[in-house]
């Protein structure tokens, strides 16, 4: 399948892995390229730039694949060195980052000018907009479906996608509750050029976390995620747990005056407990509505083969045959 996101990003299938904390480490980024998608190493996850630079060095020992970073501009605690991190990126010969989170304006001619392909990750047509008039190469439409940061608009993609095929010239992807190959020819239908998976691809046999994290995901359905921080507009779609709960209700109790200090214990330190020890109580930790539509752990090139052969079947019969 050839689309404007496999032509910009040199790949076979239009299939992302996005960014994961604590996920996107060099062997789950290195069997999706090696499966003919797009894998992404979480720069942030490693806790310098040099670790960083470590990892990418570790990922082309996998695979001669194209592979990307993500760098993620949220609120952190204590920022990150991201003029190191960004170094890291270009001294590794990365050719392709995802950004996520703040307008990654400052950064972009650095990377650009370094032979870098930006593909931007937002929630709303007007911050896909933004990153379209400042020169990002593509975008991933991250829908109110989605594990992590949806944003505070709240649009599912049924609407997003369309909207932002109205509005967009540079190809965007699907991203946030894709997990299949009806998932792939609805956003293609839908004027995307390819998708973006985050949970999906944890709940495989490569990604690096504990079994309990994949047998979460498994045993959950559409109905067990939460939304949370929507009070401090940091939301985050989050697997429920009882540390999710105890955060809800800190939310409700202490209402709008309530501090990132307050939710602190649910959220601080959290993914090595649960992505590393697989203790799934610790805390907050993203993850999709799509969980609900995860009934197996393949590995990443059965997932793989399977979306974009189902896909070619949906085309060529389902869809083809309606038009008698
Ligand atoms: C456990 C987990 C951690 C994530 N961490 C990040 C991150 O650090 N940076 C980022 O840009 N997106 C992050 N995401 C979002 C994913 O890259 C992707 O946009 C999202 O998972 C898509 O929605 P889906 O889970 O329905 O596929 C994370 C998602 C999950 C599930």
């Amino acid at each position: 399948m050839k689309t404007r996101i496999t032509e910009l990003f040199g790949i076979e299938h239009p299939i992302i892995q996005g960014g994961m904390h604590y996920v996107g480490y060099a062997e789950l980024a290195a069997a999706v390229s090696n499966a003919g998608g797009l894998g992404i190493i979480t720069g942030l996850t490693q806790k310098t730039p040099d670790n960083l630079a470590k990892e990418i060095a570790r990922c082309r020992e996998m695979t001669d694949k194209p592979f990307g970073v993500n760098l993620t501009f949220l609120p952190a605690v204590k920022p990150p060195d991201y003029p190191g991190f960004v170094d890291a990126i270009i001294e590794g010969g990365i050719k392709i980052v995802e950004t996520a989170g703040n307008n990654p304006a400052k950064w972009l001619p650095k990377l650009q000018e370094n032979g870098i392909k930006v593909i931007h990750k937002c929630t709303t047509v007007r911050h896909a907009l933004k990153g379209q008039s400042i020169g990002v190469d593509a975008l991933s439409i991250d829908g109110f479906e989605c594990g992590g940061h949806p944003g505070e608009d709240d649009i599912p993609n049924m609407i997003l996608l369309p909207r932002a095929a109205e509005e967009l010239e540079i190809p965007f992807v699907a991203s946030g509750g894709m997990s299949d190959a009806r998932s792939l020819v609805a956003s293609l239908a839908m004027g995307a050029e390819g998708m973006n998976m985050g949970t999906r691809f944890i709940a495989t046999r490569e990604a690096p976390v504990h079994d309990n994290v994949k047998q979460a995901i498994l045993n959950a359905d559409e109905t067990d995620t939460r939304l949370v921080m929507r009070p401090l507009r940091n939301t985050e779609r989050v697997l429920t747990n009882t540390a999710v709960e105890r955060l809800l209700q800190k939310e409700r109790d202490i209402g709008p005056g309530i501090t990132f200090e307050d939710i602190a214990p649910e959220v601080v330190g959290v993914y090595p407990r649960v992505m590393v020890d697989g203790d799934m109580t610790a805390g907050a930790w993203s993850c999709g509505m799509v969980a609900g539509l995860v009934h197996d752990i393949p590995s990443v090139q059965e997932l793989i083969d399977r979306i974009m052969r189902d896909a070619e079947a949906l085309i060529r019969g389902r869809l083809t045959g309606l038009l008698n």
